[in-house]
């Protein structure tokens, strides 16, 4: 393992933002930004041995900071939607920043993805580490967190994160790499075979805000159990997807602990994903709001050219009593691991 590091750019209040590349053995890398602890580029090999980057991203700052879509980044402190951007905790109502329709989404206006973080490196990972300052984009609490990304020779991405507060607050973190494992750049996932261990899902209502309702997917477009392809009932006449213009939805994960969650296949490709975490839902969202752009090296990216595996709590957990509390008491130790393990497809 190596890892080596340079000058990607520059923010535009001035700020250094470096690139990070981790390499294997075999000559696969990650390659990961300070500015949101971005995954930049993930290069894994594909069925003929050729080098694939799996993952969208752009060629420079200007383009990340003007990132509608948080290509890659790492998100909070609360993933996904809070309704109304409010919510009471001890009796108190917080105010957060309000930045899609009604809803907060992310973290709000400056969430985790707009900070540069310090990074520390050492020889097959990078250590991330800020401090959130009570009240930022209206949360409480002096939040510390530390991440850290590893990349090793079986082709595992593994992000672990930690934080602890000094007071009760709310937490929910993911990361919102866009994988598209025929490359970058090369058009729709709708080709690509999913399988979720999940036996329900949360439902949306029109502004992908979840009503609580939990509902089988039994019987419905959101039945991942057994490899699928994405595009086989994307364009079904269902409520739910036209609710999300196709997936945008929380699966409630089996089981509990670190274990393998789900599975994405390019059969172009040949390459793998294998999700794992100790979170108990993901976000399937298929890029069905990825407008139009230009990403790395030249290509184009647009309308689902992607798909997101983001681990977490459930979105707007604060507001449902029937899914897990995303509430983490002062002192307490949040602590999350999520794996991506890329490999060929037999
Ligand atoms: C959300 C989508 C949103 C996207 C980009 C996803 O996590 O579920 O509704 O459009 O992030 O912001």
């Amino acid at each position: 393992m190596s890892v080596q590091m340079r000058e990607f750019g520059r923010t535009a209040d001035g700020r250094v933002v470096t690139c990070y590349r981790i390499t294997n053995a075999s000559g696969a890398y990650v390659e990961v930004l300070d500015y949101g602890c971005t995954l930049h580029s993930i290069c894994v090999p594909n069925r003929d041995g050729t080098l694939t980057d799996v993952c969208l991203g752009y060629d420079t700052v200007a383009e990340y900071e003007a990132n509608d879509g948080y290509l890659g980044a790492f998100i909070g402190r609360h993933a996904n939607r809070i309704g109304k951007g409010k919510f009471t905790l001890n009796g108190k109502e917080y105010s957060l920043a309000v930045n899609n329709g009604p809803n907060h989404l992310h973290g709000g206006m400056k969430g985790f993805d707009k900070v540069v973080w310090a990074t520390a490196v050492a020889s097959d990972r990078l250590l991330f580490s800020h401090t959130s300052p009570d009240g930022d984009e209206g949360y409480p609490g002096n939040l510390l967190l530390s991440l850290i990304y590893s990349f090793d020779d079986n082709n595992n991405l593994t992000l672990i994160y930690d934080a602890v507060c000094d007071a009760d607050t709310v937490v929910n973190f993911t990361n919102h790499c866009y994988f598209n494992l025929s490359g970058q750049g090369t058009g729709t996932v709708t080709d690509h075979l999913l399988q979720v261990n999940a036996d329900f899902f949360t439902e949306n209502d029109a502004d992908c805000l979840p009503t609580g309702k939990v509902l089988s997917v039994e019987g419905t477009p959101f039945d991942f159990r057994t490899p699928k392809a994405i595009g086989r009932d994307i364009l079904l006449d269902e409520i739910n997807l036209k609710n999300g213009s196709g997936y945008d939805h929380n699966f409630v994960l089996q089981g509990e602990g670190m274990r393998p969650v789900a599975e994405l296949t390019a059969p172009k490709t040949g390459i793998s994903v294998t999700t794992s975490t100790t979170q108990p839902g993901i976000q399937i969202y298929t890029a069905n709001f990825l407008t139009d752009r230009k990403g790395k090296g030249g290509t184009a990216y647009g309308f689902r050219d992607a798909v997101c595996l983001e681990t977490q709590h459930f979105p707007d957990a604060v507001h449902h009593e029937n899914f897990p509390s995303a509430v983490l008491k002062k002192g307490e130790e949040y602590h999350q691991v999520t794996r991506y393990t890329f490999t060929l497809a037999k």
